[in-house]
C-alpha cells in the first residue's frame, strides 16, 4: 500500500445534476450508455420460465433471479475478459409491488409467502460479452448459475459452531443452519469467494413484543415477522427460540463451485451485518472490516489467525474460520483544530481464542457480539454501513448513513447518546464518511488515526464538509451507504434515502491531492430506488444494482410509480445495470 501513485480520475465524465425525487428515470452522464444485465424474475436455472408477474410460483422463483439486488460483484473467469460470474445479494422483497391486490403479510397466501421467500438470498449467474467493448449479457443455462435461498443448507465454521446457543430441534448439533436472508452489502475475497452480510434478520421472526431476554431485546427479536412462520414454523420464536441465533452472520459463498455448501463464519461475530470486506495485513493475514447497521451501533474488524497463501485456494477458504475480533473506539482530539478527527483503538473482543470480555464466554462473545461490545465502551456510530479499505491509499472508509436520534429520549424515557467528535451532528439526516488510517498502514494494527472526510448534505448548509474543498464545486450527497474504489483510488459512494429532494445516485469522491473532497455525481436511479453495488471495473464499465425501484407509498402493480428498467413489462423490476462510455 505504500506504492506511489498519481491521483486523478479513472472515468472520464461530466458530473450530472441531481434529478428530482419523483422522476422515473435512470440518468447517466452525456456520452455514456446504460443497459440492464439481469432483472428480478429473469430465468437463470434450467426449466425456469420467463418473468410474468401474473404467473408466479415458488418453483419458478427458485430458478429465477431474486428480488432487490444489493451487493453486486463481477468476478472474471480465470484468464478471461469475456466471461465472468455476477453474484448478487437479494436482500428483501416488496410484496406490494410483486403481487396484485396485496394487502399485508397477515392476509398473504401461503403461495405468496413461499414466492417471497424464494426471491430472497443470493443469485449467481454467468455473464458473457463478445469482446471487451461490448456490453455484458447473462447466460441463461450456465452450469455456474445458482440460487441460494432461505431453504439452502449452510455450515457453521469457527469457535461457536456447535454451541448450545445455535442448537435447534432440526439441528441438535448446532452446525447446519438453513437459509440466508436480509443479505445487504458484501465483499469479494482475494481468493475469489463472495462474502455477504445478514442484516435485518430480526424482522423475519414472529416474536413476542415483550421479552426479558437481553439478547432478544438488543437484537430486536421482538417483531411480528413477515408471515413466514405460517409456512415454516421455525420462524416463530415461540416454536424455535434459538432459530434467530442462526442468522446475523457473515456468509461465504464459492461461486465457482455451484455444489459447495456455503458457510456462516462465527468468528466474525453476530450482529446486523451490513457486509464484510477483506484486506490483507502487512504479514498476509486476512482482515475483514465490518459495520453493524443500526443507530448507535459499532464498527468491527476481524483478523485471521492464518495467512493468505497466493495460489493455495483450499487453504485460503479456511481463513475466516479462526482469528481475532475487535470493535472500534473513536476518540476525538477536540474542536479547537476545527476538524472532526482524532485517534482510535481496536478493542479486543476475542484474541488468541480467548474471550477478552469479562463475563462472556467465547461463544457468548460471538453469538451475542453486540452485548459483549457494549461492555467495552466502543463508540456508538450513526448507522455504520459499508466499511472498506482503499487499495490505493490504504485508508479505510466507513459510510455512516444517517441518525436523527442523538440526544433524544427513547420510548422508555431513557436518554440516547449525544454527539461525539466522530458523530458530530445531533440531527444527522444526511450521514458522513469516516476515514481511518491504520497505524503503520497495517490492516492488523490495533490503533489508528481518523477524520471525517465528508459530512454530507446540502453544500450550502454550514454543518457540511467536503474534505476541505470549495463547497461550490461539489454535488450534494445524502445518506452514503455502499462504497467502492476505482483503480486510481477514488472513493465511489452509492446512496440510500436522499433527504435533499433528489433521487439516490452514485458519486465519485476524490480523496487525495488538491481536489480532495470533490464529489461528482455519476448516475441517478429512478424514484423510490436506492443505488447498490457499485462496481467500478478496471475496464471502465460501471455496474450498479437498482434496488426497489418504484418503492413509493401507494404504488402497486396496477399503479406503478416506476417502470424501470423500461422493458415493456409495465412493472418496475430490481435490476443490475451496466454503464459504459460510448
Ligand atoms: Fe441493507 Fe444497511 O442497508
Ligand atoms: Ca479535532
Ligand atoms: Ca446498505
Ligand atoms: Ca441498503
Amino acid at each position: 500500500f505504500a506504492m506511489p501513485y498519481a491521483p486523478g480520475h479513472q472515468l472520464d465524465f461530466d458530473a450530472i445534476a441531481p434529478v428530482p425525487g419523483e422522476a422515473d428515470s435512470f440518468d447517466v452522464p452525456a456520452g455514456w450508455a446504460w443497459a440492464p444485465i439481469i432483472s428480478w424474475g429473469d430465468p437463470i436455472l434450467p426449466g425456469a420460465p420467463e418473468f410474468d408477474i401474473d404467473a408466479q410460483s415458488p418453483e419458478a422463483q427458485e430458478g429465477q433471479f431474486g428480488y432487490n439486488n444489493d451487493y453486486t460483484t463481477l468476478i472474471p473467469l480465470p484468464g478471461r475478459t469475456d466471461r465472468a460470474l455476477l453474484v448478487c445479494n437479494n436482500e428483501y422483497t416488496n410484496e406490494e409491488l410483486m403481487f396484485r391486490g396485496f394487502v399485508d403479510a397477515a392476509s398473504a397466501t401461503d403461495e405468496q409467502l413461499r414466492i417471497s421467500m424464494a426471491a430472497h438470498g443470493m443469485s449467481v449467474v454467468e455473464v458473457r460479452r463478445t469482446d471487451a467493448d461490448s456490453p455484458w449479457g447473462y447466460v441463461r443455462d450456465s452450469s455456474f448459475n445458482r440460487r441460494i435461498t432461505p431453504g439452502t443448507e449452510f455450515s457453521f465454521t469457527g469457535p461457536a459452531r456447535g454451541s448450545r446457543l445455535l442448537r435447534t430441534t432440526a439441528d441438535p448439533a448446532g452446525t447446519t443452519p438453513v437459509g440466508t436472508f436480509g443479505n445487504c452489502a458484501g465483499g469479494t475475497t482475494p481468493w475469489g469467494t463472495v462474502l455477504s452480510g445478514e442484516e435485518n434478520f430480526n424482522g423475519y421472526f414472529a416474536a413476542p413484543e415483550e421479552t426479558d431476554d437481553a439478547a432478544e431485546k438488543r437484537y430486536g427479536v421482538t417483531e411480528p415477522g413477515r408471515g413466514w412462520e405460517r409456512v415454516d414454523p421455525r420462524f416463530a420464536t415461540t416454536v424455535e427460540r434459538q432459530e434467530p441465533n442462526r442468522f446475523g452472520w457473515i456468509i461465504e459463498v464459492d461461486p465457482f463451485d455451484p455444489t459447495s455448501t456455503p458457510k456462516k463464519h462465527t468468528s466474525l461475530g453476530r450482529f446486523k451485518h451490513e457486509g464484510a470486506t477483506i484486506s490483507l495485513a502487512a504479514d498476509g493475514r486476512a482482515v475483514a472490516y465490518m459495520g453493524d447497521d443500526e443507530r448507535f451501533d459499532y464498527v468491527y474488524k476481524f483478523v485471521s489467525r492464518e495467512r493468505f497463501r497466493e495460489g493455495d485456494r483450499a487453504h485460503n477458504l479456511t481463513l475466516l474460520s479462526e482469528g481475532d475480533l475487535y470493535v472500534a473506539r473513536f476518540t476525538g482530539d477536540g474542536a479547537e483544530d476545527r476538524r472532526a478527527d482524532g485517534r482510535g483503538e481496536w478493542l479486543p473482543l476475542l484474541t488468541d481464542g480467548v474471550s477478552r470480555v469479562p463475563g462472556f464466554s467465547v461463544e457468548e462473545v460471538l453469538v451475542h457480539t453486540r452485548l459483549a461490545a457494549d461492555t467495552l465502551g466502543a463508540t456508538k456510530m450513526d448507522r455504520p454501513e459499508d466499511v472498506e479499505r482503499n487499495p490505493v491509499n490504504g485508508r479505510v472508509y466507513v459510510a455512516c448513513t444517517n441518525n436523527t436520534r442523538r440526544g433524544t429520549v427513547d420510548d422508555e424515557g431513557v436518554p440516547r447518546p449525544g454527539i461525539d467528535e466522530a458523530n458530530p451532528r445531533p440531527e444527522n439526516k444526511d450521514g458522513h464518511v469516516v476515514e481511518i488510517s491504520e497505524d503503520l498502514d497495517d490492516a492488523a494494527a490495533t490503533a489508528f488515526s481518523w477524520n471525517l472526510v465528508l459530512v454530507c448534505g446540502d453544500p450550502a448548509a454550514a454543518d457540511t464538509y467536503f474534505g476541505g474543498i470549495d463547497k461550490d464545486l461539489v454535488t450534494p450527497i445524502s445518506c452514503p451507504d455502499n462504497v467502492a474504489f476505482d483503480t486510481r483510488g477514488n472513493l465511489w459512494i452509492s446512496t440510500d434515502g436522499n433527504t435533499l429532494g433528489s433521487n439516490d445516485g452514485l458519486y465519485e469522491v476524490t480523496v487525495d491531492g488538491p481536489q480532495r473532497g470533490l464529489v461528482r455525481q455519476f448516475l441517478s436511479v429512478p424514484t423510490g430506488a436506492e443505488t447498490c453495488g457499485p462496481v467500478i471495473n478496471p475496464d471502465g464499465v460501471v455496474l450498479v444494482a437498482v434496488q426497489h425501484p418504484g418503492e413509493v407509498d401507494g404504488a402497486s402493480p396496477d399503479a406503478p410509480a416506476s417502470l424501470f428498467p423500461y422493458d415493456g413489462t409495465g412493472q418496475p423490476r430490481p435490476s443490475v445495470v451496466q454503464v459504459w462510455k460510448v
